[in-house]
């Protein structure tokens, strides 16, 4: 169903200025309050969170880097609504950690040990506080608060049981002593974007899971350099790569042994072999958000790789659903899956919202995106039938199943275009155009070297640093490329692109930085986190730099956009290092206005802004508020001062001075609704 059309003018706030400060800064006439930060306990008898690195049972506790976050409301009686404002579930996903070397400092006394062997203790906690955690948040009088014994608080972690779905269920690929009949895997990792699908699932995607995976130096003749090296070392894992946390290292249980992906055993006979186990992770996880007895499913045919959002195309009865993802790493794709059954509108109130899932997301086409020089593209299919595929000379597929497990491998087989690094995706759901955030790429140059490719159309720029320095290399600043599907809508298998947004200073200068016209009011970096609103049609952007940090904390804004192709033909003349130019055309989206793109929103120093939900009303706006204070260094953890946030405890929230990833939540003074 389309939007309402407002009564009220959207984007009439005031835009919020560009800030330093260890603060949430949102525009006058609204409220942001933290309601559900790290450590929060999930029932009545896990003790209130200390936060001096002495709390334990994280895994009935909020977990952390809060990220992707969905709304399930539920009614005066608790049962499931979808018109309810005034409580819900919040499904929130807890991406990492805050680390340095090895340790996650803050959750440790002493910060722990950044030398392997890690204790067991520690790693214990780090474990659980990744994951998925289901909370139940209510609204008394204008103040919303967690619920902190509500029977539907829920946690997902590393250690959870988790059905393998789909294509790659059974495969030899995902055989492992955890499951030998490789139909279930242990636990999700690293969930990033988040989706919702039109039966009201929580859909969660693994994101950076293979650096949590270490490899000895000398895996690849152990594995006899069979094929598996080669995916191995496409997804990231060379042999010798060391684990993220050194979780291995811990002790010979299971829990910590499968993180050593090296040869184990002489036969996966039960023995300590966890050769596969890294095939386990790297899906779009779904979960019944209301139902703790349902099992989440991995739905192996959406593909495996390093997933962001999964957003619905807008759902037509009798029409195929088409669900939109990307792969976060720098030149990696963009991918449609679309599914063989046909949407019946009746299914959105099913009772059994994993069962939905088995009907729409188990069967279907993986697509992934090729974008030509002129604006148009193809979906290309990732199927074993597909000739490039099945003689692939790089990697021999065996199977379909072969092909969605490896599915980086396939997409490079047909082509694919290579992206800046596309992180999140949304759909406008007036019009179903596809909107990709592609937060940066270092690896994107003018005379580029063996690991860079040259700007293209989708991804035309290349320079150093905000300013636009001279040097021809890398995007710094990420742009917001959008798609419209072509005949067939969510199964055409062509579409026209264009780039609707370019991240960039307002005052940069220099090469092709500022190709949006972005004033003060509307100047960001690095765009990640991207949702339409379904209540207002307010296309929400978040950030997540590192390269404007020096002027202003991360940020939101709100942004009316137009339609593909609204804009104009440019072509970039790239200067080249030895004299000539190196001509890219590319289509940039009509220039925002004051009244199409405004900062509603800055966060408190080093974090991320990242997920976004709503109540049905448009009136409560969640949040997530990621990793505040990251940059501290571990040395100064005695020493509050030197924390370089203290932020949720400095606006009221909590106990301690260590910061926490939290979730807030954004009212408006007057009752309105947000981004009016
Ligand atoms: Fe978890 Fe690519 O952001
Ligand atoms: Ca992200
Ligand atoms: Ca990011
Ligand atoms: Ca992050």
């Amino acid at each position: 169903t389309p939007p309402p059309v407002p009564a009220e003018k959207l984007l009439a706030f005031a835009a919020v200025p560009k800030s330093l400060a260890d603060m949430v800064t949102v525009p006058a006439g609204y409220t942001a309050s933290v309601i559900y930060a790290l450590g929060d306990p999930l029932n009545g008898t896990t003790p209130a969170y200390k936060n001096d690195g002495t709390d334990d049972n994280f895994d009935t506790r909020a977990g952390d880097h809060h990220d992707g976050m969905e709304f399930y409301g539920l009614s005066a009686t608790g049962s499931a609504s979808t018109s309810s404002s005034e409580r819900g579930l919040l499904a929130v996903n807890h991406e990492a950690t805050t680390d340095a070397k090895l340790s996650s400092f803050f959750l440790h006394a002493n910060g722990g040990a950044t030398t392997l062997p890690r204790p067991a203790a520690e790693v214990d906690k780090e474990i659980a506080i990744h994951g998925v955690s289901v909370v139940e948040v209510k609204k008394t009088g204008t103040a919303w608060a967690y619920v902190r014994e509500s029977s539907f608080n829920r946690r997902l972690t590393p250690l959870s049981d988790i059905e393998l779905s789909g294509p790659a269920r059974g495969n030899a690929l995902l055989v492992t002593k955890y499951s030998p009949t490789a139909t279930k895997t242990r636990g999700t990792l690293n969930n990033c974007g988040t989706g919702k699908s039109p039966w009201g699932s929580f859909l969660t995607g693994e994101e950076n899971w293979a650096g949590y995976f270490t490899r000895g130096a000398a895996d690849d003749a152990a594995r006899g350099n069979d094929k598996s090296v080669t995916s191995l070392k496409r997804y990231g894992r060379a042999q010798g790569a060391a684990s993220r946390h050194g979780w291995e290292s811990a002790g010979s249980d299971d829990k910590y042994a499968r993180w050593d992906i090296s040869r184990k055993g002489a036969s996966l006979d039960g023995s300590d072999d966890y050769r596969n186990d890294i095939n386990g992770m790297g899906y779009i996880v779904e979960m019944a958000p209301y139902d703790k007895s349902k099992s989440a499913k991995k739905r192996t045919a959406l593909g495996r790789y390093a997933h962001e959002s999964a957003a619905f195309g807008n759902p037509v009865a009798g029409q195929p659903l088409a669900v939109y993802m990307g792969d976060d790493s720098r030149n990696e794709y963009i991918y449609k899956f679309v599914s063989s059954a046909v949407w019946a509108a009746a299914d959105a109130s099913a009772p059994d919202r994993v069962a939905m899932g088995d009907k729409y997301l188990d069967s279907g086409k993986l697509y992934v995106a090729r974008m030509n020089p002129d604006g148009s593209g193809q979906w290309i299919e990732l199927n074993i039938s597909n000739a490039a595929i099945a003689g692939n000379s790089v990697y021999k597929f065996a199977d379909q199943a072969d092909v969605l497990v490896n599915a980086r491998l396939a997409a490079d087989a047909v082509g694919a275009t290579k992206m800046d690094r596309p992180e999140w995706c949304s759909v406008n759901p007036a019009n179903g155009e596809i909107y990709y955030s592609l937060t940066n790429n270092s690896n994107r140059a003018v005379d580029p070297t063996s690991s860079q490719l040259a700007p293209d159309g989708p991804n035309p720029r290349a320079y150093t640093d905000m300013k636009g320095s001279s040097a021809q290399s890398g995007n710094p600043n990420g742009h917001l490329l959008r798609m419209k599907e072509g005949a067939g809508a969510t199964a055409a298998t062509s579409f026209t692109w264009d780039v609707y947004l370019f991240g960039a200073e307002a005052g940069a200068s220099g090469g092709f930085v500022n190709l949006s016209s972005l004033t003060a009011d509307q100047d960001f970096s690095s765009p990640d986190g991207l949702a339409f609103s379904p209540y207002t049609g307010i296309c929400w952007i978040q950030t997540d730099d590192g390269a404007y940090t020096d002027v202003t904390n991360c940020m939101m804004l709100a942004a009316i956009p137009g339609t593909v192709g609204d804009g104009a033909k440019v072509t970039l003349n790239h200067p080249k290092a030895n004299g000539g130019t190196l001509a890219v055309d590319t289509y940039v989206g009509k220039k925002p206005t004051a009244d199409t793109l405004k900062r509603f929103l800055v966060g408190p120093s080093g974090c991320e802004i990242t997920g976004l939900c709503e109540t049905p009303d448009g009136k409560s706006m969640f949040i997530n508020i990621q990793h505040p204070g990251e940059t501290t260094a571990q040395a100064n953890l005695g020493d509050p001062s030197k924390y370089t946030s203290q932020w949720p405890s400095n606006a009221g929230y909590g106990a301690g001075k260590r910061p926490r990833s939290a979730t807030i939540v954004i009212t408006k003074n007057d009752g309105g609704r947000i981004g009016t």
